[in-house]
């Protein structure tokens, strides 16, 4: 039996086991698909990798499309790494995924084993790594048969070049699909990655569910919704934010009113508990037994170590569950 209860090691991180694998994450990951790319300021960058690792952020999440431009999230990742991190790579769990649009031409977009074998490849090399810790498929394409995509991932782990695998935004029917057959060629799924948020509720119908069901692990991505739940939109939507920037995946237009409103009145229960909304928001998704860890983006340390400091209240009242539930 697995021990799913949460430790400490040093410092304020708490770190729980993924599934049933022995692999423990950090409740809070980082992600960079945003604010590392070639447009983004690597002097920052650089301070947020440092920050996080120094926090207990053990585990990162690349994709080979991350950017703009696609790759250079990796790119620059991989220099962080070589310029700060050298005797370090044991301590850290690195990720990356290949599905979505990343080279012109057919086999630069969704899932097929010629996609996934190139694309891991292109991977390490941007990144200098000799293997990552989890490599995904970042997507069900609708098209390429489960079997050969999942095939792929298989022969990826006994080349040596991941050590475990993910699934990423796959239905439920596909999930069980790659489930099954990842436990019966002994490379059991470690992680299903979807969005998840108080405002993005999509998996409570069965992705969480049936991943704890089949011992895998679940990271929720976008837990923040794009920054839609902290307090920067309360008053317009600041310049520099990612609703602002014309790189960002965040469009105006999904700043509405009705999101807005919601989060004014998010903020009032977070003020009463003594946090920021950011961290009452991460603090809600965490709070779902079947969740491991949340991947946050951030755009500046302090924005992150408003975020670490989720891991002071994750607890909540029922009273506190209720009043969130009806507003959402
Ligand atoms: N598997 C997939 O298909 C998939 C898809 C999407 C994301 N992901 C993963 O999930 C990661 C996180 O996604 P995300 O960046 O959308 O996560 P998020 O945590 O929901 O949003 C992060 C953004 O919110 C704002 N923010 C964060 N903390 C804040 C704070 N304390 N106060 C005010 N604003 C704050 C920042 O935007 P500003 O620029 O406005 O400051 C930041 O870049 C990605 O990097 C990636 O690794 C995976």
């Amino acid at each position: 039996m697995y021990n799913p209860s949460e430790t400490r090691y040093s410092g304020k991180m708490l770190y729980q086991y993924c599934g049933n694998s022995g692999l423990m994450l950090p409740r809070i990951s980082l992600g960079l698909w945003h604010n590392f790319g070639d447009v983004d300021d690597f002097g920052v960058a650089t301070d947020m990798i440092k920050y996080a690792f120094d926090n207990g952020v053990t585990h990162f999440d690349l994709a080979n499309n991350y950017g703009p431009s696609p790759g250079s999230a990796e790119t620059n990742f991989g220099r962080i790494l070589k310029e700060n991190f050298s005797g370090y790579r044991d301590e850290m769990i690195i990720s990356s995924k290949a599905g979505h649009e990343m080279w012109p031409g057919p086999y630069g977009d969704r899932s097929s084993r010629k996609n996934l074998m190139a694309s891991i490849d292109q991977s390490l090399r941007r990144t200098g790594l000799e293997y990552f810790d989890i490599f995904y498929s970042h997507r069900y394409d609708g098209v390429t048969p489960v079997e050969e995509t999942i095939q792929a991932l298989i022969d990826i782990v006994r080349q040596g070049k991941a050590l475990y695998v993910g699934i990423s935004k796959y239905p439920t029917d596909k999930a069980r699909v790659a489930y099954e057959m990842l436990k019966s060629a002994g490379v059991p799924c470690l992680i299903h990655q979807d969005r998840y948020s108080m405002f993005t509720r999509e998996v409570e119908d069965g992705t969480l569910q049936l991943a704890h069901e089949y011992g895998c692990g679940f990271i929720a991505f976008s837990p923040l919704a794009q920054g839609l739940l902290t307090d920067k939109y309360l008053h317009g939507i600041p310049e520099g934010s990612r609703a602002a920037r014309s790189t960002g995946f965040l469009k105006r237009e999904q700043v509405t009113e009705e999101k807005v409103e919601a989060v004014r009145r998010l903020n009032e229960i977070a003020k009463r508990r003594g946090q920021t909304l950011a961290q009452m928001a991460l603090a809600w998704v965490l709070n779902h037994e079947f969740v491991t860890s949340v991947i946050i983006g951030s755009s500046s340390v302090r924005q992150l170590s408003d975020n670490l400091d989720t891991l002071n209240r994750l607890d909540f009242s029922a009273e506190e569950l209720q009043e969130i539930e009806k507003i959402l």
